[in-house]
């Protein structure tokens, strides 16, 4: 008898400890060893240290669970709990103030960046998301793309009429169109095939990605070009995020904020050691483009800044050039 009870009490507490851990599905599209999918896993080890186990958050990475466009929707149905989309992806839900991120040569390095993603601007462009049942708890870097084709890419000349593989982003279209490209939406996980099979004759990327998703594989040229930026902001469900107990909440809050600091540490390393990975794969011929070259390519996409202007917001544009000092009308 004596036994029983202690059974059904040991049972009991398991069941209870069992039904008393929350599981945070945090997806994502790329590689698990990328700045991004690194990030989460050092995410998902201290959310489990600091709530003591009372958080479980599981890691899916490479498009497992869902696709760029699909992930955002089963985040806002509350399918998976947290992501960390690029910041292109929030244009398309309509909050468009984040399309200024997808603007060519907006910053010129990590710090300019940062005086947007650490800074007011972009805490007050984290609380636009609410509305849309989501709520943004921070921004993590990856870094600036380059471009890759099968054929050289040094001049502006060099890519027209080639079809380029962009996130769904108009002012990625445009910036892809003021070089004389086609622009070709698709979603991350097609890409590889797509370059392998000739849908798309190239792409843009930071070369984490490029790497991570073999892309050196199927892509002869990569052109070190550096001309826009692609980081993401981290986001939750907000009514799962708000019905979390306060102490939780906190706790996660306080993990978020380390696994932020891992990130943006990590972010360059990662796409250095990346870059070394191309060359030494000796599958794909990698160029540095001359000061000139560059300069070229920044004067041809300057036009974009002026056509997207009324898109983004004006208001929007006008902190971020603060903030970088980037000056299209001087090009
Ligand atoms: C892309 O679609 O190219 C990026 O959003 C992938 C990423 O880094 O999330």
């Amino acid at each position: 008898m004596k036994l029983k009870f202690v059974l059904a009490s040991f049972l009991l507490a398991i069941g209870c400890s069992v039904s008393a851990q929350t599981v945070i599905k945090f997806s994502h599209v790329v590689a698990a060893d990328t700045p991004k999918g690194k990030a989460s896993e050092f995410f998902a080890k201290k959310a489990a240290e600091l709530t003591k186990g009372k958080v479980k958050v599981e890691v899916y990475a490479n498009s497992a669970l869902y696709k760029d466009k699909e992930e955002m929707e089963a985040l806002q149905i509350g399918s998976v709990q947290m992501l960390a989309p690029s910041l292109a992806k929030f244009g398309p839900l309509g909050v468009k103030e984040f399309e200024a991120f997808d603007f060519p040569f907006m910053f010129d390095d990590t710090a300019e960046l940062h005086a947007i993603t650490q800074g007011p601007v972009g805490a007050n462009m984290l609380a636009k998301l609410e509305p849309k049942g989501i709520k943004g708890l921070a921004y993590w870097d990856n870094g600036f793309k380059s471009f890759s084709a099968n054929t050289p890419l040094k001049n502006v000349a060099d890519y027209k009429g080639k079809k380029f593989r962009i996130q769904s982003s108009k002012v990625l279209e445009e910036q892809i169109r003021s070089i004389g490209g086609i622009a070709q939406v698709m979603a991350f996980s097609e890409v590889y095939q797509a370059l392998q099979t000739g849908v798309v004759d190239g792409t843009e990327n930071p070369i984490s990605n490029f790497y991570t998703q073999k892309m050196h594989e199927v892509q002869k040229h990569l052109s070190l070009t550096n001309h826009g930026y692609l980081g993401y902001a981290v986001i939750v469900n907000k009514k799962f995020w708000d019905g979390l107990p306060a102490d939780v909440r906190g706790q996660l809050e306080q993990a978020m904020k380390e696994s932020t600091v891992f990130a943006n540490k990590i972010a360059q390393e990662e796409n250095d050691a990346s870059l070394a990975g191309v060359k030494k794969s000796g599958k794909t011929i990698v160029y540095e483009p001359s000061k000139e070259e560059r300069f070229a390519l920044k004067k041809a996409m300057a036009p974009v800044h002026i056509k997207m202007a009324d898109r983004v917001g004006k208001d929007t544009l006008q902190e971020f050039y603060k903030a970088t000092g980037f000056d299209p009308s001087k090009l």
